[in-house]
C-alpha cells in the first residue's frame, strides 16, 4: 500500500541551498524513494517571486513523490503539520565574515521561528538547523520551542563529517564510502575537531584503522585537521558563495540517517543537544558521534579520547559557551 506523504519544511528555500535541496527531497534522497512528500517552502517577501520560480521549476520537474507544494512567506502556514524541518533560512556568511558577525541577525529569526514550529508543526516533528551559526541558531530554537522534545532538535555536522570522509579518502586513494566512522566533535566552524583515532577504511584484507593507514601523523594533526576546518571558508573563497550542493545532500543524509537508521557498525556526526557525555558541557548543542534507530539517536559511548583530542574538544565546547553567551545578549 502507498505510504502517506510526509510534509517537509524547507526555510530559505529560495536561496542557493534550498536550490540544490528541494529538488533532492522531492527525488525521495531524504526520505527513500517510496516516501512520497509534500514540500513546504518558506522564504521572506523580498524573495517570493523568487521561491514562485521554484515552486514552477518543481511542478515542470514532474516528480512523481511529490505529492504537493506550499509555497509561502506566511511562517505559520509554512510549519503547519510539518514532520520534517529543514532550516536553511538566514542570513549568509560572505567572504571576509566570522560566524560570530551573523550571530544577531540570525538568532532573532530562529526565536520566531521557534514559535511558529511549537504551535503548528506535527507532534514529534525532527528539525535540522543548517543556518549558520548552526549550533546556536538550533539551541536558540530549543530553547524557544519547549514543548519540542529537545532530542529533536539538531544541526547540521554531517558536511563537515563528509568532508573528513573526503579528504581521508583522497589521502590514502580509497573509495569514500570503504571510509567510515570519523568524527566532528563540537561546533560547525573553524574550532570543530575531526577526528579520525577511532575510523576505518574497508580493505580487501579486512577493515584497517585511518591511522596505520595513512602512517604520517602530522598530517593527520595538522593538515587534514584544518582543511575540514576551513573547507567552507575555502569554498566561500573559490565560489564567492557558500557550500550549496554538498549542504544539501549532507541534510538529506543527516535526515535520512535519523529516520531511516544508521547502518550496523558506522556512526555519523550530529549536532544535538549534550547531556554530559565526554565531559562536553550540558546544555549546548554539540557535534557527537551517533548511531540511529527506530528514528532515535544515541551518542556513542566509551570512545578512548587522547590528550590531543580533550584539548580540541574543551575548546570548542568553549567557543560554543561563548556563542551561548553572545546569542543571548543579541536577544535581549
Ligand atoms: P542564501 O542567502 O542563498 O539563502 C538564504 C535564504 O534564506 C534566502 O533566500 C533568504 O531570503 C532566506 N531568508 C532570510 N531570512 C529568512 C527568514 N526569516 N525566513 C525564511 N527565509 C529567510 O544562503 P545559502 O547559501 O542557501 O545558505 C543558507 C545558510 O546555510 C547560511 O546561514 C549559511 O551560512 C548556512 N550554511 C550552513 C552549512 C552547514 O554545514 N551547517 C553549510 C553551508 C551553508
Ligand atoms: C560551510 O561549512 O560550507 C558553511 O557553513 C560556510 C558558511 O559559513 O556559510
Amino acid at each position: 500500500m502507498a505510504k502517506e506523504p510526509v510534509r517537509v519544511l524547507v526555510t530559505g528555500a529560495a536561496g542557493q541551498i534550498g536550490y540544490a535541496l528541494v529538488p533532492m527531497i522531492a527525488r525521495g534522497v531524504m526520505l527513500g524513494p517510496d516516501q512520497p512528500v509534500i514540500l513546504h517552502m518558506l522564504d521572506i517577501p523580498p524573495a517570493a517571486e523568487a521561491l514562485n520560480g521554484v515552486k514552477m521549476e518543481l511542478v515542470d520537474a514532474a516528480f512523481p513523490l511529490l505529492k504537493g507544494v506550499v509555497a509561502t512567506t506566511d511562517v505559520v502556514e509554512a510549519c503547519s503539520g510539518v514532520s520534517v524541518a529543514v532550516m536553511v533560512g538566514g542570513f549568509p556568511r560572505k567572504e571576509g565574515m566570522e560566524r560570530k558577525d551573523v550571530m544577531s541577525k540570525n538568532v532573532s529569526i530562529y526565536k520566531a521561528q521557534a514559535s511558529a514550529l511549537e504551535k503548528h508543526a506535527a507532534t514529534n516533528c525532527k528539525v535540522l538547523v543548517v543556518a549558520n551559526p548552526a549550533n546556536t541558531n538550533a539551541l536558540i530554537l530549543k530553547e524557544f520551542a519547549p514543548s519540542i522534545p529537545e532530542k529533536n532538535i539538531t544541526c547540521l555536522t554531517r558536511l563537515d563529517h563528509n568532508r573528513a570522509l573526503g579528504q581521508v579518502s583522497e589521502r590514502l586513494n580509497v573509495q569514500v564510502s570503504d571510509v567510515k566512522n570519523v568524527i566532528i566533535w563540537g561546533n560547525h566552524s573553524s574550532t570543530q575537531y575531526p577526528d579520525v583515532n577511532h575510523a576505518s577504511v574497508k580493505t580487501p584484507a579486512g577493515e584497517k584503522p585511518v591511522r596505520t593507514l595513512v602512517a604520517d601523523d602530522q598530517w593527520l594533526h595538522t593538515d587534514f585537521i584544518t582543511t575540514v576546518q576551513q573547507r567552507g571558508a575555502a569554498i566561500i573563497k573559490a565560489r564567492k558563495f557558500s557550500s550549496a550542493l554538498s549542504a544539501a545532500s549532507s541534510a538529506c543524509d543527516h535526515i535520512r540517517d535519523w529516520v531511516l537508521g544508521t547502518p550496523e557498525g558506522t556512526w555519523v556526526s550530529m549536532g544535538v543537544y549534550s547531556d554530559g557525555s565526554y565531559n562536553v558541557p550540558a546544555g549546548l548543542i554539540y557535534s557527537f558521534p551517533v548511531t540511529c534507530k527506530n528514528g532515535e539517536w544515541s551518542i556513542v559511548q566509551g570512545l578512548s579520547i587522547d590528550e590531543f583530542s580533550r584539548k580540541k574538544l574543551d575548546l570548542t565546547a568553549q567557543e560554543l559557551s561563548e556563542e551561548k553567551a553572545l546569542a543571548y545578549s543579541c536577544l535581549s
